[in-house]
C-alpha cells in the first residue's frame, strides 16, 4: 500500500495488457467468432465431431431456418437425382456441389451466392451424373484451391474465383486412370474402362490421396490408391490393392489375377493422421461381386482396413474384414480416428464400421484389434461350381453388431397377415439363415448388401463414444449361369423389378410345373394383354396383391418385360449406374467374364413396399468404445402411416451423423425427410424439422460471426421420394 510505482512498472503492465489484448482478439477471431468445418467428415480424422456448444440441449428446440440456398437446378419429378454432398466451410464461405455436379461457393452466414463452377460449360466433358459426397480444400499462402472429382477426372478450382486452375494436371484436370498401369503390365488399356470417385480424396501436406469408384463386374479396373501432387497434379505414389508379382499378398490370389480382376477399391473415403503421417482407408470387394471362382484365396487387399505411409504409399498394416468376399461386403465408410481408454491406458485407435454392422477397433500404430477378433468357421455349401468359399471369417468379440446377422422365420414381417404370407413365400423358396451362405442359383436372402453402416459413416466424441446409424434391410440374390460367350450386363429394368416384386410368387420358367395357387407367367402375354395386366397390378385379386405403391412407369416396365416375345429387343435400361456391356474377346483375360452373374440387386420388400422383416429397419447407435458396450440404440426414421398405427419401425437411412459438444447428434438420412437432433447421453430425440426434401447427406456445423449453424443438403431423390435442390441452414433466433 502507498508504495510508489516506478514508471517501468506501469510500462510493463501496459505491455502485458497489449499482449493479453492481442491474445484475446486472436481468440475471438479464431475460436469464438469462427469455427471452420474444413474437411469432409469434419476433421482430418473423420470424427464428424464439433466442439461448438452454442446450440445445446437447453435451446435446441428453438432452432429455426436461418437461410436456404437453392442451387437453381430444376428437379426432375419423374427421376429425381440424389445429392449426397456434405459441404465444407472455410473462413466464412461454404463450398458444396449440386446434383448436376456444379461446385458452388456461398456466404456461410447469409447463404448468399458467390459463384458456381459448371464443369460441363465450355468443356468437352460428357456428363456422368454420379454422386459427389464432398470436396477437398488445400491452401498455401495465396494459393487456395478446391479439388473434386467428376467422371474420370480430378479437378482443381480456385477457391476465390471459382475458375479452373489450368496449371493443375492437363488443363486443370488429372485423369484418374493415371497410375493404374500400362498395357504392358496389365495386358489391356485402362483408358477403355470407367473410373470415377464419388467420395472426396484426402490431403497430406502437398499430396491429395484418391480412391475410386469402379464397376463391380468383369470390366472393373484395379482399385489402386493413388497420391497426386496437389499443385501440379503429378502422380506421387501408387498402392496396389491387388498385388503385382513379388508384392506382399500376391499369393492370396490365383496367378496373374492383377491382369484379370479389378476393384478392391476405396470408394467410401479415407482419413489422415497428420501427425503420424498415416492415411487410413477401407477397401471393397474384388470383381466380380458374388462369384469368386477365378480368384481362389483370401484376396488381399480387398475388404481391408489399411494404414499407409501418407508420404510414400507404403503399407504399414492391414486387417481383412471379409476373406474372399462373395457378398459385396465393401467397407462402406471411412475409418474414424478416436482415442479410447483401453484397460486403463489411453490408446490412439482407429474404428471401422462395416456393412455387416460390426465395429472393429484397432491400435492405430500396429493394427492389432483392441477387442479380440475370432476367426469363426462359416458355411462353404452350397457353393456354385468352381467356387471355393473361404472356411472362416473374422468376428469381433466386442462390441456386439448393430445390425442383424441371421435370418429365421420369426424374423419375417408380421405387419399384416398378407405381408407375412408374401415374405414367407420367398423365404421358403430361398436359401436363408447364415449370413455367409455362398450365393446360389436357387436364390438366397441376405442382410447388408446395402449396410449395416453406409457411406455416411460414423461420428466419435472425445469421450470415446462412437455414433453410427445402421440399416436392417434384406436382399435377395439369385445367381444365373451365363451361356458360353455371352455378355454380362445388368438386367433390363422390367426384369429386375419383376425379380424384386413378383418372382417370389410367380415363376416364368417354362419348365416349372404349373403351380395351381400362383400362376406361371411364362406365356401370360398369350392370355392377357398389356392393359389387362396393368389393371390387375393396379387392383390386385385374391391372393394377388395390388401394386399401386410402385410407380406407373415401373409397372409398365414389368408388363413390357412379361409380354415381350422371345428374340424381341430388350427394353433400354435407364440407370446412371448402368454397367458397360462387356464382350470378352476370344482368349482375352480382361474384361473377365464370369460363368455366373447376379440377377440384380433386389431389395426384399413386402407387397406394399415395406421391408419384409420385423422392425427395427433403421437404427441409431451410441457405443462406448472404451468398454465395447452400448450406451443406447434407438429407431432412426419413421413412416407416418405406420407410426399412426402404433408401429415403431425406423427406416432405411443414408447419410451420417454429426455430434457436438452441445450434447447433440444431428442426422437426416432416413425416409421421413426430417433433420433430427438427439441427446447424445440418452438417444432421446429432442428436435426435428421436416426438410423441403430428404436430407440424404451428412449435415455440418460451424460458426461464423459468432453464430453457430447447422447445415444440411436436402437433395432428396432416394427411396422413390421427391427430389430437391436446396441446402438448408439452421441457427438460434437473435
Ligand atoms: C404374394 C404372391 C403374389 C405376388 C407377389 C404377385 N402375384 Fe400375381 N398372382 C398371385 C396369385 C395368387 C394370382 C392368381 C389370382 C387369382 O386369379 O385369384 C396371381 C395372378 C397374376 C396374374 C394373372 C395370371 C393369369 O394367368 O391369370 C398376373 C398377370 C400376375 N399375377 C402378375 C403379377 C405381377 C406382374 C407381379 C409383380 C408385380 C405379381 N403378380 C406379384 C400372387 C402373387
Amino acid at each position: 500500500m502507498g508504495v510508489p510505482r516506478s514508471q517501468s512498472y506501469w510500462f510493463s503492465i501496459l505491455l502485458v495488457g497489449i499482449f493479453l489484448g492481442i491474445i484475446s482478439s486472436c481468440k475471438t477471431s479464431d475460436i469464438s467468432d469462427i469455427t471452420n468445418w474444413a474437411y469432409y467428415g469434419g476433421d482430418s480424422g473423420g470424427t464428424r465431431y464439433s466442439e461448438l456448444n452454442d446450440i445445446n440441449l437447453e435451446n435446441v428446440s428453438q432452432l429455426q431456418v436461418a437461410w436456404e440456398y437453392d442451387t437453381g437446378e430444376e428437379v426432375d419429378a419423374e427421376r429425381p437425382m440424389t445429392n449426397q454432398c456434405q459441404p465444407i466451410m472455410i473462413d466464412g464461405i461454404l463450398y458444396g456441389t449440386t446434383s448436376r455436379q456444379k461446385l458452388f461457393a456461398i456466404d456461410a452466414f447469409s447463404g448468399e451466392h458467390k459463384w458456381q463452377f459448371d464443369p460441363y460449360e465450355d468443356s468437352d466433358l460428357r456428363p456422368q451424373y454420379h454422386a459427389i459426397r464432398g470436396v477437398v480444400y488445400w491452401s498455401k499462402g495465396k494459393d487456395r484451391r478446391l479439388l473434386y472429382s467428376i467422371g474420370p477426372y480430378l479437378l482443381a478450382i480456385d477457391a476465390g474465383t471459382g475458375k479452373l486452375i489450368k496449371s493443375f494436371g492437363e488443363d486443370g484436370k488429372v485423369d484418374l486412370h493415371i497410375g493404374l498401369g500400362d498395357e504392358e503390365t496389365l495386358g489391356y488399356d485402362v483408358y477403355q474402362y470407367g473410373i470415377r470417385s464419388t467420395s472426396p480424396g484426402v490431403i497430406y501436406k502437398d499430396l491429395i490421396i484418391m480412391g475410386s469408384s469402379l464397376s463391380e463386374g468383369g470390366n472393373a479396373l484395379p482399385g489402386y490408391i493413388r497420391a497426386y501432387n496437389v499443385k501440379t497434379g503429378d502422380l506421387a505414389w501408387v498402392f496396389h490393392t491387388i498385388p503385382l508379382p513379388g508384392e506382399f499378398g500376391y499369393d492370396t490370389w490365383a496367378e496373374d489375377s492383377y491382369k484379370k480382376l479389378g476393384a478392391a477399391n476405396c470408394w467410401a473415403g479415407m482419413v489422415v493422421d497428420q501427425e503420424r503421417g498415416r492415411v487410413f482407408l477401407g477397401t471393397g470387394s474384388p470383381s466380380v461381386d458374388f462369384y469368386g471362382g477365378a480368384r481362389p484365396g483370401q484376396n488381399l487387399f480387398a475388404n481391408c482396413v489399411i494404414s499407409l505411409n501418407a508420404e510414400t504409399g507404403e503399407r504399414v498394416w492391414h486387417f481383412q474384414t471379409v476373406h474372399h468376399d462373395l457378398w459385396d461386403k465393401d467397407i462402406p465408410c471411412p475409418p474414424t480416428l478416436m482415442t479410447v481408454n483401453h484397460e486403463g491406458k489411453k490408446v490412439d485407435a482407429v474404428a471401422q464400421a462395416t456393412k455387416d454392422g460390426f465395429v472393429f477397433l484397432f491400435d492405430r500404430d500396429t493394427g492389432v484389434p483392441l477387442f479380440p477378433v475370432e476367426e469363426v468357421a462359416v458355411p462353404t455349401e452350397p457353393a456354385l461350381p468352381g467356387e471355393v468359399p473361404w472356411p472362416t471369417q473374422p468376428v469381433p468379440t466386442k462390441p456386439k453388431p448393430f445390425a442383424r446377422q441371421t435370418l429365421e422365420e420369426k424374423d419375417l414381417t408380421t405387419r399384416t397377415p398378407e405381408a407375412h404370407e408374401f415374405a414367407l413365400q420367398r423365404f421358403r423358396n430361398s436359401n436363408h439363415g447364415h449370413k455367409y451362405l455362398p450365393p446360389s442359383e436357387k436364390g438366397t436372402l441376405y442382410y447388408g448388401f446395402g449396410g449395416g453402416a453406409e457411406w455416411g459413416g460414423a461420428a466419435a466424441d472425445p469421450n470415446g463414444i462412437f455414433y453410427v446409424n445402421g440399416n436392417n434391410m434384406l436382399w435377395w440374390l439369385e445367381m444365373k449361369k451365363l451361356e458360353a460367350g455371352s455378355t454380362e450386363q445388368r438386367l433390363p429394368r422390367g426384369e429386375r423389378l419383376f425379380n424384386q416384386n413378383c418372382a417370389m410368387c410367380h415363376s416364368r420358367d417354362a419348365d416349372m410345373t404349373a403351380n395351381q395357387a400362383y400362376p406361371n407367367l411364362n406365356k401370360v402375354g398369350e392370355r392377357m394383354n398389356e392393359s389387362e395386366i396393368l389393371s390387375l397390378l393396379e387392383s390386385g385379386r385374391g391372393r394377388m396383391p395390388s401394386f399401386q405403391h410402385i410407380k406407373d412407369r415401373d409397372r409398365e416396365a414389368i408388363v413390357k418385360f412379361l409380354i415381350e416375345k422371345e428374340g424381341e429387343k430388350k427394353e433400354e435400361v435407364f440407370d446412371v449406374h448402368k454397367r458397360v456391356e462387356v464382350t470378352a474377346e476370344e482368349g482375352a483375360l480382361f474384361p473377365y467374364v464370369a460363368p455366373y452373374m447376379n440377377s440384380g440387386n433386389n431389395q426384399f420388400l413386402d407387397h406394399e413396399g415395406y421391408p419384409a422383416l420385423q422392425p427395427l429397419w433403421g437404427t441409431l447407435n451410441a457405443i462406448d468404445m472404451n468398454t465395447g458396450e452400448y450406451v443406447w440404440q434407438v429407431p432412426l426414421g419413421e413412416f407416418e402411416e405406420l407410426k399412426a398405427k402404433g408401429l415403431v419401425t425406423g427406416s432405411e437411412n443414408h447419410g451420417g451423423p454429426v455430434v457436438t459438444a452441445g450434447g447433440l447428434l444431428f442426422i437426416g438420412a432416413s425416409y421421413d425427410e426430417k433433420l433430427k437432433a438427439y441427446d447424445i447421453k440418452t438417444g432421446k430425440k429432442v428436435w426435428e424439422y421436416l426438410l423441403p426434401a430428404g436430407g440424404f447427406a451428412t449435415p455440418v456445423t460451424y460458426k461464423v460471426k459468432g453464430k453457430q449453424f447447422i447445415v444440411i443438403n436436402a437433395g432428396g431423390g432416394r427411396y422413390g421420394l421427391k427430389g430437391g435442390s436446396k441446402y438448408v441452414a439452421f441457427a438460434l433466433p437473435e
